[in-house]
């Protein structure tokens, strides 16, 4: 289950057709973050670069041109001379592959990425001034590292001191993120199938955490479960920082410190998915310690639960997520007002987002190659509509802080459920389904 060759070239080409005429195009990898003195964290490439590529060593970059190259350009483009694609790569090395890890090597890169050509990234301030000259447009990424910037910047300063050589530099630069984002935005059958996988092997890692959770265990202890799971199914990383917060700490929206101890009669909420393929998974699931939900805790996460419910009705092609948030926000303030965690008219509390103290943050946000991935949400200042293909998060929840003016047993109380949607003709498919979140579900499985 991995992307092909063919699919990698294909987004390389309708990149390509979406740049003005005689453009060039830069997409650099990451290079290696120091975790400390004189070691680094685990590398995890650029999602842009991975997404053209599948090429997973650092510091390389790829070139595009969809121009008839001029004379000086380094590429023999090939009889149709349409475009042309060069990868820059961390030549073979005995010592260096000796101590941190084998490389492609630039013998093999071209043939293995598909690229046209392949050449040593250690020349590439020499290179690039040749391979951008002629171009009218240069694209790359505006938020680029000041490392890849400086490249770039260097490259276009000597190709435009070069005159008398008959240099033409690029006059005109712009952001490839948009193009490239929106491509990323709506996933491909290969992609689908990849974040399934990575939403069921997130969902098994739910339920290890449900069965082993117990009065007296350390959050970080249910957070080394769950990527104890990841990793014996094939999945070696987490998307993001695994948070499992018991009592109030699941009000912490990014709680990551994992640190206390599971007290009976608490819920545990626990934010967690891991990376496939450079895909990645997100799910929330709330649980009672003991297996058991308090009636006070039963009731808001029934909330929560309906709540999710009603927005996921109006996920479907055309409509927004701003509708599905109206629908979900108004459940909430019925269930609130019912429950007498809010006082007055439905439409009051609406209109002055009353629950705002109480569910602070968004429905969701799109899902693919990062977690909050990219792709925009409004076009023009207006909701863009749902098309098939995009996947979402759902992700309802209700924080009820210990200082809250509401009964005291409702006080600590944190809730979020959190499934991965794609849209789909129908409406929308859910990928993690299978983790339960009806209440006798989950009642039923801990009871094991
Ligand atoms: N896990 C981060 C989020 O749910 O957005
Ligand atoms: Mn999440
Ligand atoms: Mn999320």
């Amino acid at each position: 289950m991995t992307i092909s060759l063919s699919e990698f070239q294909q987004r390389r080409d309708r990149l390509l057709a979406q740049c003005e005429p005689n453009s060039i195009c830069i997409i650099a990898a990451s290079s290696l973050v120091t975790r400390s003195n004189d070691t680094e964290y685990p590398f995890r490439q650029n999602s842009d670069f991975w997404y053209l590529t599948g090429f997973n060593e650092p510091n390389s970059f790829l070139i595009l041109s969809n121009s008839t190259l001029s004379q000086s350009n380094v590429i023999t483009p090939g009889a149709e001379n349409k475009t042309a694609s060069i990868i820059f790569v961390e030549p073979s090395d005995e010592h260096a592959e000796i101590w941190h890890g084998r490389r492609l090597g630039v013998n093999s890169a071209a043939k293995k990425l598909g690229t046209d050509l392949a050449l040593d990234v250690d020349d590439i301030d020499e290179e690039l001034v040749d391979i951008i000259d002629g171009h009218q447009h240069i694209y790359f990424s505006l938020d680029a590292e000041s490392r890849v910037e400086s490249t770039i910047s260097i490259a276009l300063a000597e190709c435009r001191n070069a005159p008398k050589q008959s240099k033409v530099a690029p006059s005109i630069v712009h952001d490839i993120q948009p193009i490239l984002h929106a491509m990323r935005l709506v996933k491909s059958d290969g992609e689908l199938s990849i974040m399934q996988r990575a939403a069921d092997i997130s969902a098994m890692a739910h339920v290890r955490a449900m069965l082993f959770s117990q009065t007296g265990k350390f959050e970080y202890q249910l957070e080394a479960e769950i990527h104890h799971e990841f990793a014996m199914q094939g999945a070696r990383y987490p998307a993001y920082g695994t948070i499992v917060g018991s009592g109030d700490n699941a009000c912490i929206l990014h709680y990551t410190e994992n640190s206390g101890q599971l007290s009976s009669g608490d819920l545990v909420l626990i934010d967690a998915g891991c990376e496939l393929e450079g895909y990645a998974a997100d799910i929330t699931r709330t649980f009672p310690v003991n297996g058991k939900f308090s009636p006070a805790q039963k009731q808001l996460y029934q909330l929560v639960l309906d709540s999710q419910e009603a927005a996921l009705d109006k996920l479907k092609p055309g409509n927004t997520i701003s509708q599905a948030m109206q629908a979900c926000v108004r459940v909430i303030v019925e269930g609130l007002i019912n429950l007498g965690v809010l006082s007055g008219s439905v439409d009051a509390n609406i209109q002055q987002e009353t629950w705002r103290k109480f569910f602070m943050h968004g429905l969701g946000h799109w899902l693919g190659l990062d977690v909050h991935d990219v792709g925009i949400y409004k076009i023009n200042d207006i909701d863009r509509p749902l098309e098939i293909g995009m996947v979402m998060t759902v992700e309802p929840g209700l924080y009820i802080p210990v200082s809250a003016s509401v009964d005291d047993k409702f006080k600590g109380i944190g809730i979020r459920i959190e499934d991965d949607i794609v849209i789909s003709a129908h409406g929308n498919h859910i990928m993690t389904s299978k983790v339960p979140k009806a209440v006798n579900e989950i009642e039923a499985l801990m009871a094991k």
